[in-house]
């Protein structure tokens, strides 16, 4: 209760806050990022945080009349902190947006955005609830279940009929699981088992002995960002690679920041993902070129959530002639379509999440080094979890 009063007078204290920042010309527009940058998931906040300052080195730090400064925090991927750096960010930094990380952290920060009215753009959660956690809350980063259940009709279709799942056990892996298992037993193939890894330090080689134990034909894996690297390795290691099983995946299990370094376990692994850093656009070929000479590395599906939601900030700031009243600015982001460099998106303007291509991609490699190269395209896919709620 006493924590409530306290959170309820900050928020009056913000609220206050916003009304006198919008009947002064405001100057600057803050934008609060509360991602990890240390911790387990540090690469997804580096990722999110050099993506964000490439975008406003690129366009420029001024929209609509109006400064962009950015503020980044490193919540270390515990959603208490990311409530309290959020809350931080609206009392005492004054922001204008936030942008969400994890979905843990993005779970935890929905009340303050409600409460204090703040468009928040989602950077990285791949759940498919956490736009419903918020009217403020907007998505340009993915779901799971976008990419899970086209991947399961893809096996199906090239033979694969026995499927064991491994997941990394937290909310994501919980609906890649969910969206591919659906398809696959709809589509005629039979789930042997269910694997859950736990998500912290994971050791994916007793998962992968007991999957392959169970002699089934293919094998669905999703871990998060920042995972695919010694999932790759103990997944040779335990000579998965050479047994014949078809390995699938949402995209992240060839994330292209741990792809170089893979050699050649993931060859020929076949994903459903919503971005590659081998996109052929031309828009992509820049990207990529300035991402990796800005950075060292190669850019992900991770980073283009966090490119595209400064985009969306800027296009809604155009739009709305520099308001960034939530109201508007959200009112702004409804039914934007853009391209970006993963392809052609939008925002549903019934949900507030991202519609996007999922493309088929196999892992070959090309002038020495691996890459997830796009075969197959799907178009304007929506969130199928929400599709299936509203028919
Ligand atoms: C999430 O926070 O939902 C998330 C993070 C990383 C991923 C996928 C999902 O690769």
């Amino acid at each position: 209760m006493r924590s409530r009063t306290v959170l309820t007078g900050l928020l009056v204290l913000a609220a206050i806050g916003i009304n006198a920042r919008s009947a002064a010309a405001q100057e600057t527009v803050k934008i609060g990022i509360v991602i990890p940058m240390t911790g387990t998931s540090a690469a997804v906040g580096r990722e999110i945080s050099d993506a964000t300052k490439l975008y406003v080195a690129q366009h420029g730090d001024t929209v609509a009349g109006k400064k962009i400064e950015l503020l980044i925090r490193d919540d270390q991927s515990v959603p208490d902190n990311a409530k309290r750096l959020a809350q931080e960010l609206i009392v005492n930094d004054k922001v204008n947006f936030l942008g969400a990380g994890l979905t843990p952290s993005a779970m935890s920060m929905a009340p303050i955005a409600t409460e204090a009215k703040v468009a928040t753009v989602v950077m990285v959660s791949g759940t498919s609830v956490v736009t419903e956690r918020s009217p403020y809350y907007v998505r340009t980063s993915f779901t799971l279940g976008q990419q899970s259940g086209i991947i399961a009709n893809w096996a199906l279709k090239n033979g694969s009929k026995k499927a064991v799942s491994v997941l990394s056990d937290w909310a994501p892996g919980a609906e890649a699981g969910k969206a591919f298992e659906a398809n696959f037993t709809k589509g005629g193939g039979q789930i042997l088992d269910t694997l859950k890894v736990p998500l912290a330090n994971p050791d994916f080689s007793p998962f992968l002995q007991r999957a392959h134990d169970l002699q089934p034909d293919t094998l669905f894996v999703f871990v998060p960002a920042g995972q695919a690297g010694t999932f790759a390795r103990q997944f040779s290691e335990r000579g998965l690679d050479k047994s014949g099983i078809r390995l699938i995946g949402p995209g992240d299990i060839v994330d292209d920041d741990d792809l170089p370094t893979t050699g050649d376990a993931l060859l020929g692994v076949v994903t459903a993902g919503l971005y590659s850093a081998a996109h052929p656009s031309q828009l992509n070929k820049n990207y990529a070129a300035a991402y990796k000479k800005a950075t060292g590395h190669r850019a992900n599906f991770i980073s283009v959530g966090g490119y595209d939601g400064m985009d969306l900030i800027y296009r809604a700031l155009q739009k709305t002639n520099g308001n960034t009243e939530a109201d508007a600015a959200i009112g702004a982001m409804k039914g934007m379509k853009w391209e970006s460099p993963r392809g052609p998106i939008s925002i549903d303007p019934s949900t507030r999440d991202i519609v996007q291509n999922i493309y088929i991609r196999k892992v070959e490699k090309v002038e020495g080094e691996p890459w997830a190269i796009e075969f197959e395209t799907f178009p304007a896919v929506k969130d199928p979890l929400k599709e299936a709620a509203a028919h």
